[in-house]
């Protein structure tokens, strides 16, 4: 049982992405790109909060991707942050995200079982387990191989997970860590769990998701492909481990009321303003490269980068976002984080003219 009450529930959820970035996930020389302001951020909170937004969804970053705005170069930490926005806003979920390698176990425990009392049980966490080389260079921490990340992460969670349950001291000996006497008061708020959750892309992050998390987040590259991939990742989580799991995906959102203005805006920051490194080396990072790709195909991906970092285009009018979303939905996923150029500005439009329209999408049974 789920106890933060904006995630029960069988209605489409809604989130709001990677605010906690400046640029959030649009990398894009325009002036009015995101700030990350703690003050902008905390308004942000309390809009999506009001308006029945169900979660917001921190990026966890430690360094900038470069290019004239240094990319996601600043970045409010995201449990620190949680814990500001869980206090200060009433019903709406927060994540905080934690890199595995980066953060011990022990002090991830206590760090969000504090920040989950301070929202009454409304936090949720969201666990990395390795990413960007870049970043962990700066820690003076080595990267695993890949699927051995995993491994280290399950360690972890193991570890995070009896703090949060066992009552007395417990040791802790495996191939990671070697600990003793560990105990963690007090227990979540409420006596259960935070909601726990993973974006994994590989077979081992999907494995360590459906072992572990209730939400699991994936790309969705087009509606075919990722209807698909939505019902494998339910029927082997539901076989593999006895479980179920809420399939969830982001997008980023410009809508307008004519086509045209939406395209000519996404046209005007996603292509001619472009921070055109950052972009660059944002695909690098993820192994993109444009010798990968036929041209025209990796002038749309570059466009989905610049955009908002590889996620949906969800472009047009408040019928067309709104439909969009539905297909998403019908897709089989549980729910959607969404990103904007410029959450503040943009983000009453959207509340106004495209929420009433997903009505239907977003009652509880
Ligand atoms: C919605 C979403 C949120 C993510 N959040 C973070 C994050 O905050 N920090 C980070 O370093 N990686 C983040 N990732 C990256 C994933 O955790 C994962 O490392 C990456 O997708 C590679 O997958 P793999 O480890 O299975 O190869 C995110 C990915 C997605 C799709």
């Amino acid at each position: 049982m789920l106890r933060n009450p904006t995630l029960r529930g069988d209605h489409f959820k809604l989130g709001i992405f990677a605010a906690n970035c400046s640029s959030g996930t649009a990398a894009t020389t325009i002036p009015d790109r995101w700030s990350a302001t703690w003050e902008d951020n905390l308004a942000l909170a309390k809009m999506a909060d009001e308006s029945g937004f169900d979660f917001m969804l921190p990026l966890a970053r430690w360094r900038g991707y470069g290019g004239a705005t240094d990319f996601e170069g600043s970045t409010l930490e995201t449990i620190t942050w949680a814990g500001g926005l869980l206090a200060q806003t009433k019903r709406i979920s927060v994540f905080g995200t934690v890199h595995a390698p980066l953060i011990h176990p022990v002090f991830a425990a206590k760090q969000c079982v504090t920040v989950d009392h301070i929202g009454s049980g409304r936090f949720g966490l969201n666990i990395v387990c390795g990413w960007n080389l870049d970043e962990f260079e700066m820690f003076g921490i080595a990267q695993r191989e890949h699927d051995e990340r995993y491994a280290f992460g399950q360690e972890w969670w193991d570890i995070v997970s009896a703090t949060w349950q066992r009552q007395d001291p417990f040791d802790h000996k495996g191939s990671y860590f070697d600990l003793k006497g560990v105990v963690g008061h007090p227990k979540p708020w409420g006596g259960e769990r935070p909601i726990v959750m993973n974006a994994g892309s590989s077979g081992a992050g999907r494995a360590f998701a459906g072992r572990n998390c209730d939400v699991m987040f994936t790309a969705l590259i087009d509606h075919e492909r990722a209807k698909k991939n939505v019902a494998a990742i339910k029927q082997t989580t539901r076989e593999q481990f006895g479980r179920d799991i809420g399939v969830f995906t982001s997008g980023h959102v410009v809508c307008r009321p004519t086509r045209k203005e939406a395209e000519d805006y996404y046209q005007w920051y996603a292509v001619e303003h472009e921070d055109g490194p950052a972009v660059t080396r944002l695909m690098e990072l993820q192994g993109l490269h444009s010798q990968s790709f036929p041209p025209d195909v990796f002038a749309t991906y570059r466009t989905r980068f610049a955009g908002g970092h590889g996620s949906l285009p969800i472009i047009g009018t408040p019928d067309e976002v709104a439909a969009e979303l539905g297909r998403v939905a019908g897709d089989g996923f549980n729910g959607a984080a969404i990103t904007m150029v410029s959450y503040l500005d943009q983000l009453p439009f959207f509340i106004q003219e495209v929420l009433p329209r997903l009505a239907h999408l977003r009652r509880t049974a």
